[in-house]
């Protein structure tokens, strides 16, 4: 059982690097802020998971109702001996605002949950966006530990401090950036994630091939069947090897100067198609697997791109069950105007993650803007008024 330290600013013994039973370990370099990311099965009911990340006596799990009920009592069972507080937010990307938002400010408040307190993040990238937010902000910064459990959060979200919530005018638009004390990535939680789901996930992974790892795009390629039927060991490659990716980008470019923004493939469409659809309609992967096929092919008109390649991206995303084409619903001038609410938007031009070959991700504003127009035109012609 976790023993918590009689102070919360008593110290802690320092995380040996020893990863848990059966758990993968990585670390995210980031200096004083670096930290361990542990992936493998049967990890939220290991102490020893949490016990290093712990450090004061107050916990608050966030989760949702869908959540919840699966995983909470392992989590809370695993930290028993803690001061142990919960708040549960409703599910759905629809939630992810700042009214929701102010129910774990409220449960921070109510319970009097002090500076040590420290949040879980418990559920997908929606749950850990949102607590890592309130995390930032809480008292001007507490202490929190993502828990995911989508694929989605295992390979993305939860790496790399990205917190915040959508406003109605733009996704993601009111947040912070705020490092993880750790992240728990537990695979067992898979297994009840629906299908649809999981292969949202697995587009932020094939994003990792294709933006600057080739030999990680074949493999993806070679163990579609694996990842599909949800073969434990070939799930818990994908994520190492996406987290391995993160990490990296991260470490290099941790506020997104430069090189961070290459994690952005597709989203820039993608964003423009959850904002337009309407939150919740499209899911955020099937999102940015759309917008990177169109990322794919505005390259490819912009003569930057094979058009095998085009074909080798859009045929694995399909082969996933994802989406490939966008909604024909949006009008040019919408489609522009959602992609102008963009945070790669700089002095007012709109920068894209394009492609120069699988593996090879370049961010700029450099291209023409009537390839891009013409190639929006297309997609709204296919639709009913353009
Ligand atoms: P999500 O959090 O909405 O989870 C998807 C659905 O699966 C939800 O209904 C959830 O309750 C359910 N669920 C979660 N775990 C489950 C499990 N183990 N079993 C059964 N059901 C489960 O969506 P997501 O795809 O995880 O995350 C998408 C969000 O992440 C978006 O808001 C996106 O903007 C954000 N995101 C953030 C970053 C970042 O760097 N911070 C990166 C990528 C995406
Ligand atoms: N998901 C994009 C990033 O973390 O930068």
């Amino acid at each position: 059982m976790a023993t918590p330290d009689s102070s919360p600013d008593s110290a802690v013994p320092s995380d040996s690097g020893r990863a848990p039973t059966g758990a993968r370990r990585l670390e995210v370099d980031l200096g004083e802020r670096s930290y361990p990311i542990l992936i493998g099965p049967g990890l939220l009911a290991q102490p020893a998971c949490w016990q290093p990340h712990v450090r004061g006596r107050q916990v608050l799990v966030v989760s949702n109702d869908t959540v919840a009920p699966l995983y909470l009592e392992a989590v809370e069972a695993a930290l028993a001996g803690f001061d142990l507080h919960r708040v549960i937010l409703p599910d759905g990307e629809q939630y992810k605002d700042l009214d929701t938002l102010n129910r774990i400010f409220d449960a921070l408040l109510e319970a009097r949950l002090g500076r040590d307190v420290i949040l879980v993040a418990l559920g997908g990238g929606v749950v850990g966006d949102m607590a890592g937010f309130a995390a930032a902000c809480y008292q001007r910064g507490v202490a929190f530990i993502q828990v995911p459990t989508t694929l989605l959060a295992q390979v993305d979200s939860s790496v790399g401090g990205k917190t915040g919530v959508n406003h109605p005018l733009g996704k993601n638009m009111i947040g912070a950036f705020h490092q993880p004390r750790a992240v728990i990535a537990d695979t067992d939680t898979l297994r009840t994630l629906p299908e649809r789901e999981l292969a949202a996930g697995l587009a932020e992974v094939v994003k990792y091939g294709l933006i600057r790892d080739p030999a990680f795009f074949d493999w993806l390629e070679a163990h579609r069947e694996h990842l599909l039927a949800r073969d434990a060991d070939a799930l818990a490659e994908a994520i190492e090897r996406s987290c391995r990716n993160k990490a990296a980008v991260v470490a290099a470019d941790e506020r997104e100067a430069g090189q961070r923004a290459l994690l952005n493939l597709g989203h820039t469409f993608g964003h423009a198609i959850e904002a337009g659809m309407g939150y919740g309609v499209w899911l955020h992967g099937e999102a940015v697997a759309a917008g990177m096929v169109l990322a794919a092919e505005l390259s490819a008109r912009l003569g930057w791109l094979d058009a095998a390649d085009v074909s080798r991206a859009r045929a694995l995303l399909a082969g996933f069950g994802l989406p490939v084409d966008p909604p024909a619903a949006l009008s040019v001038e919408r489609w522009l105007a959602l992609m102008a609410v963009d945070k790669k938007v700089q002095g007012g031009r709109l920068r894209l993650v394009l492609l120069h070959g699988i593996g090879r991700a370049v961010v700029t504003a450099d291209f023409d803007p009537a390839v891009l127009r013409a190639l929006l035109a297309d997609i709204a012609g296919a639709g009913a008024g353009a």
